[in-house]
C-alpha cells in the first residue's frame, strides 16, 4: 500500500493557491463572512495537478447525477462541515479530489486530516457546474468563492433591492466609483434555492454568465476568478458598496448617487 500524499508531495504550483486559498479565508472569517461551516472555496487544478497520483486505498465518495464531463477534473475544495477559519496550513479543512473518469464520483487524494475522513463542500454541485461551465466557454477563472458578506445578504431581504438586479447593480454601482469600474459586469440574483441543491447549481451558473457576483437571495454570495484573491475581490466591492448604501438608509436618508454623467466618465476612462 502506497503512503498518504504529504503536503510537500503536492508541488510548487499547488501549495501556491493552497497559500493564497488560507489567504483568503483568514479575510472572510475577519469580516464576519464565515461563522461556523458557513462558506467555501474551490479552485479547479486540474490543468496544474494532473501528475498527482489516485492512491490506490482513497475512499471513492459516489455521487449521483454528476455531468459526463466532471470525470479526470481534480479540484481542491473545502470541506462539508468544516470552519474556513481552519484553512490555515496545515489547512485539515480542505482536501483535492479528483472525479473518476466515469463521473460516478470522486477519489480524496489529499487532506490534511488523511483521505478517509475528508467530504468535500456540500456546495460541490455549484462549485463544480460553474468549473465545467468555464472550461467548456474556455474561461480563465479557476477559483470559485461562497461566503456570507452581511451586507449584500441583508440586501437581498430587502422588497425591491432584493428581487430587481438591474436596480440592485445600478444602486450599488452609484455608491462609489470602485463598483462601477472593479464589479464591471454587475451583480445577478438567483432566487432563493435550497443549499446544496443542483437547483442552486443551475441558478448560480446562469448569473454567472452575465454577472461578477451572484447573491444567493436570503443566504450569500459567489464569485469566481482567476484566483482565489481575485472572486474575494468582487464579493468585497460589491459588500462595499452594499454597506454604504445600507449605511445611507439607516441613517434615515436615501443616497444621493454618482449621477449617470459620472457613471459615463468612468466607463470612458475605464473603457466599460
Ligand atoms: P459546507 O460546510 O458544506 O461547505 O456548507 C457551508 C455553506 O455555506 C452552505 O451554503
Ligand atoms: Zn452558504
Amino acid at each position: 500500500m502506497e503512503r498518504a500524499m504529504s503536503r510537500e508531495d503536492l508541488g510548487e504550483d499547488v501549495l501556491r493557491e493552497l497559500d493564497k486559498v488560507s489567504e483568503v479565508a483568514a479575510h472572510l472569517w475577519e469580516r464576519g463572512w464565515a461563522e461556523r461551516n458557513g462558506g467555501n472555496i474551490s479552485v479547479d487544478l486540474t490543468a496544474i495537478a494532473d501528475r498527482l497520483p489516485t492512491t490506490p486505498d482513497a475512499v471513492t465518495v459516489t455521487m449521483k447525477d454528476l455531468p459526463r464531463e466532471a470525470g479526470g477534473r481534480t479540484l481542491f475544495v473545502t470541506g462539508a462541515g468544516e470552519r474556513l477559519r481552519d484553512l490555515r496550513p496545515p489547512m485539515r479543512a480542505g482536501g483535492i479530489v479528483r472525479f473518476d473518469d466515469a463521473a460516478n464520483g470522486y477519489r480524496v487524494l489529499w487532506s490534511a486530516g488523511g483521505p478517509s475522513g475528508f467530504r468535500a463542500t456540500s456546495e460541490l454541485p455549484s462549485h463544480l457546474r460553474i468549473h465545467l461551465d468555464l472550461s467548456s466557454r474556455n474561461g480563465e477563472h479557476r477559483a470559485v468563492v461562497h461566503c456570507h458578506p452581511t451586507d449584500l445578504l441583508a440586501l437581498s431581504h430587502h422588497p425591491r433591492f432584493g428581487i430587481d438586479e438591474e436596480l440592485l447593480t445600478r444602486t450599488l454601482w452609484a455608491m462609489l466609483p470602485e463598483v462601477r469600474v472593479f464589479v464591471p459586469s454587475g451583480i445577478a440574483i438567483a432566487p432563493y434555492a435550497l443549499p446544496g441543491s443542483s437547483v442552486l447549481a443551475e441558478l448560480t451558473v446562469e448569473g454567472l454568465r452575465k454577472a461578477d457576483v451572484v447573491l444567493w437571495s436570503k443566504h450569500g454570495a459567489v464569485a469566481m476568478g482567476g484566483d482565489v484573491r481575485e472572486a474575494f475581490d468582487l464579493i468585497d466591492v460589491a459588500e462595499k458598496g452594499a454597506a454604504i448604501l445600507l449605511r445611507c438608509l439607516s441613517a434615515g436618508y436615501d443616497p444621493v448617487g454618482l449621477s449617470d454623467d459620472q457613471l459615463r466618465e468612468l466607463e470612458r476612462k475605464f473603457d466599460l
